[in-house]
C-alpha cells in the first residue's frame, strides 16, 4: 500500500478551489493534507479563509487547520474577481458561516516551519491561487526548497492565452513577482494551465452527476457551478463552469489523466501589456533551460468520474 502524499493546500476560495479542497479531503488514502493556506486573490484575504473554513465544515473536516496568508501581492495592488465568483467568492449554496477557528500562526510561517519538519523531497504544496504565500515562504526561508517534492499549481496559459487580460491568466496575473520567483526556484513545478483546465468543462450531465449523488457535498458542487458557470458561458459559450483548480488534485491521485510537455516557462512582470503572461516555450525555440511540465491535455470523462467517484465519498 501506497503512502498518502503530503500536502499543503494554498488556496482563495472560489467555487472551483472549493471542489478542490473537497476532492483531497475525499481522499485521505491518497492525500495527507497537512493544512490549507489562505491568500488574497478571488476575494479579499478575509473571505478567501472564511470559504476555506466553510469548506471543510461541509466536509465534516473542522479539524483542518488553516492558517491567513498575504492580504495582497508582493509588488501591486490586489486585482480580485468578485465578477466570477461573486461577492462573497462562494455565491451559489447557502452555508452556513463556520465554526472552526484559523490558526494563529501567519500562513508564510506555516509552510516553513512545515517544510523544515520534513525530509527532503517530502511535501507537495498544491497552489490553487496568486503564487504569494510560495514565494514569501521561498523568500523567507529558500532553505525550505530542498523540503518540496513538487509543486502542483493551477495556473498561466498557452494556446488558452488569458482569461483576466488579453495576455495573461487571472492567478499569475495578480501577482506575477511572486509567481517568476516560483518558476525560477529550481523545484520540480506542475502546472494546470487554462490550456487544461478549460477542457473540464462541467455539462449539465456532469452537473446532474453531482446533485444525484444526494448528499449536502453534492448538492453544494452542484449549486456552485451553477452559479460559477455564468462567467465563461457568456464569454466562451462553453457549455459548463471550467473546473480548474480541481486538476492540481485530480492530477495527484491520476496522474496519467493528464499530458504535457517539460519545458521553459517565464513569466513576465515588466510589461503593462502582457503583464503576468506565461511565456511557455512550447515549441522548443529558445536554448532556455526546462523549469516546468506545463500540462496541455486532460481526459475530461475520467477526470469527471474520477470527481464524482470521490465526492460520493463526503
Ligand atoms: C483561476 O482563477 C480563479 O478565478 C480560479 O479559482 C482559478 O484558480 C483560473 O484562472
Ligand atoms: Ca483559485
Amino acid at each position: 500500500m501506497s503512502v498518502a502524499r503530503k500536502i499543503i493546500i494554498d488556496t482563495d476560495p472560489g467555487q472551483d478551489d472549493a471542489v478542490a479542497i473537497l476532492l483531497a479531503l475525499a481522499s485521505p488514502q491518497d492525500i495527507n493534507l497537512l493544512g490549507i493556506t489562505a491568500v488574497a486573490g478571488n476575494v479579499h484575504l478575509d473571505l478567501t479563509s472564511k470559504n476555506a473554513r466553510i469548506i471543510c465544515e461541509l466536509a465534516g473536516r473542522p479539524d483542518i487547520a488553516i492558517f491567513n496568508g498575504c492580504d495582497r501581492p508582493m509588488g501591486r495592488d490586489l486585482v480580485t474577481a468578485e465578477h466570477v465568483h461573486g461577492k462573497s467568492g462562494l455565491d451559489g449554496p447557502i452555508l452556513p458561516d463556520p465554526e472552526m477557528p484559523v490558526q494563529d500562526q501567519h500562513a508564510v510561517d506555516f509552510i516553513i516551519d512545515t517544510l523544515r519538519a520534513h525530509d527532503s523531497n517530502s511535501v507537495t504544496l498544491c497552489p490553487l491561487g496568486p503564487l504569494t504565500n510560495i514565494a514569501m515562504a521561498f523568500e523567507k526561508a529558500p532553505d525550505i526548497m530542498g523540503k518540496v517534492q513538487e509543486v502542483v499549481l493551477m495556473g498561466g496559459a498557452y494556446f488558452e492565452v488569458g482569461n483576466m487580460t488579453p495576455a495573461a491568466e487571472f492567478n499569475i496575473y495578480v501577482d506575477p513577482q511572486a509567481a517568476k520567483i516560483v518558476f525560477r526556484s529550481g523545484v520540480p513545478i506542475t502546472v494546470m494551465p487554462l490550456d487544461v483546465t478549460h477542457k473540464a468543462l462541467v455539462t449539465k450531465e456532469r452537473n446532474d452527476a453531482f446533485r444525484a449523488l444526494g448528499t449536502n457535498v453534492g448538492t453544494a458542487v452542484a449549486q456552485m457551478t451553477d452559479f460559477f458557470e455564468r462567467f465563461d458561458k457568456e464569454k466562451y459559450g462553453s457549455p459548463g463552469a471550467p473546473l480548474h483548480d480541481p486538476c492540481v488534485i485530480a492530477y495527484l491521485l491520476q496522474p496519467e489523466l493528464f499530458s504535457g510537455r517539460h519545458i521553459n516557462v517565464e513569466i513576465e512582470t515588466q510589461s503593462e501589456l502582457t503583464m503576468g503572461m506565461t511565456v511557455a516555450d512550447w515549441w522548443g525555440v529558445t536554448d532556455r533551460a526546462p523549469n516546468a511540465t506545463f500540462m496541455g491535455d486532460l481526459d475530461a470523462d475520467g477526470f469527471f468520474s474520477l470527481l464524482t467517484e470521490r465526492l460520493g465519498r463526503l
